[in-house]
């Protein structure tokens, strides 16, 4: 059996949100920044691997003209709770002058990966940089980073699911479930 089917069945994770649910919370976003960027020039900067799933889903709510960039960055590799470093292994290739960048992730911790991201994003001249993120473990914050548009407030648990990991496994499932047993 397949590792995920099995974790799954073995009950070590428990569902925490539901498809429809993450869809409320994705559309919530989606209209309050066609509301805030309505007829505005917009690039979205997914943060590689985890925002896909989320990215695809509130770009298709997006009214406005709207890019689609990616970064990858490194801090955590296969542990589960952040090494404090952040190196760029794939940068944007947009120009971003004078265009509202919208930074898209799924999950912030301590806050590291998005600080580095933010400042650096700033210093290529865009009319604007906001963070968007599904989900925020507020609690876990170390570094302070202006977090605008949130689409849950949660606590701190370790999430799978809808983009989020487990050793690279598990971001293609559609909800979100919360492991029991961490170790
Ligand atoms: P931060 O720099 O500590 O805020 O780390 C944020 C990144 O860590 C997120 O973009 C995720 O890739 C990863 N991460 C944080 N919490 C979780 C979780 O509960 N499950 C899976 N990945 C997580
Ligand atoms: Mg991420």
């Amino acid at each position: 059996m397949a590792i995920q089917s099995k974790m799954i069945d073995d009950k070590n994770f428990t569902k925490y949100l539901n498809r429809h649910e993450i869809d409320a919370a994705v559309q919530a976003l989606a209209s309050r920044l066609n509301t805030d960027y309505e007829g505005k020039q917009v690039v979205l900067v997914g943060v590689l691997k985890g925002a896909i799933v989320f990215m695809a889903d509130l770009a298709r709510h997006l009214k406005m003209d709207t890019e689609v960039e990616f970064v990858r960055l490194s801090s955590y590799g296969k542990a589960r709770t952040s090494s404090g470093t952040v190196t760029i292994i794939k940068d944007i290739q947009a120009d971003i002058r004078g265009k509202h960048v919208l930074i898209i992730e799924e999950i912030i911790d301590s806050g590291r990966t998005l600080k580095f991201l933010y400042e650096r994003l700033k210093q290529s001249g865009p009319a604007s940089v906001e963070i968007v993120t599904l989900l925020d473990k507020s609690s876990k914050r170390v570094v302070d980073v202006p977090v605008k548009y949130v689409g849950r407030m949660i606590e701190d648990q370790f999430l799978i699911g809808y983009g989020l990991d487990l050793e690279e496994k598990c971001r293609n499932l559609p909800d979100i479930y919360y492991l029991k047993y961490p170790n």
